[in-house]
């Protein structure tokens, strides 16, 4: 099923996502609901508060970027996840999300990140990645904690975005996917 993508303004966007308990739902289900939703966005990451669940859940999927190789298999799920460790430098890239359409802004992030979740087997994992792998995750992981690309922006960068981000809020945007907009009349 495709779900809507929760745009700019609304508040579970902001809220610090809860865990979820093994067997209180259907994570494969609910896994394969998150990347049907994401690749009719065709958005590489997508993290379940953006679809209105505020849970600790987001997908990845870099395989559809043919210029980035070094993705051809990162394609995976993270339950409960924790960034254990943020080291290396930081590096600055152009990063978008679905839920702030049409905007792009350079974001300084880490190079490297380790980090431990569950699978959709409920299997843990401790992980190391970087580059643009750690990116993808640290940009989902920001999401269930309610935090937003847009925050890492200068005061004076985010004042030339306001009137953008308030259109978004309302829903007044060009997307190829469905949106859920908070103030859409
Ligand atoms: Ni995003």
């Amino acid at each position: 099923m495709v779900y809507p993508i929760v745009m700019y303004g609304d508040p579970v966007l902001r809220k610090k996502a809860k865990d979820i308990v093994k067997g209180e739902m259907d994570v494969k289900a609910f896994a394969e609901d998150m990347f049907e939703t994401m690749a009719a966005a065709h958005g590489i990451g997508l993290a379940a508060p953006q679809i209105g669940k505020s849970i600790r859940f987001f997908v990845v999927d870099g395989t559809v970027l043919e210029e980035k190789p070094e993705l051809k298999d990162f394609r995976k799920i993270f339950i409960n996840p924790i960034i254990l460790e943020e080291t290396g430098e930081e590096w600055d890239f152009e990063e978008g999300c679905l839920s702030i359409p049409n905007i792009r802004e350079d974001v300084w992030r880490q190079e490297r990140i380790r980090i431990r979740y569950f699978d959709e087997n409920w299997v843990q994992h401790e992980e190391e990645f970087d580059d643009m792998k750690a990116r993808i995750i640290q940009h989902e992981y920001d999401h269930i904690e309610g935090k937003l690309f847009i925050d890492y922006l200068t005061p004076l960068k985010k004042k030339i975005l306001k009137g953008k981000l308030a259109d978004i809020s309302k829903g007044d945007v060009d997307t190829e996917y469905r949106i859920l907009a908070p103030l859409r009349k």
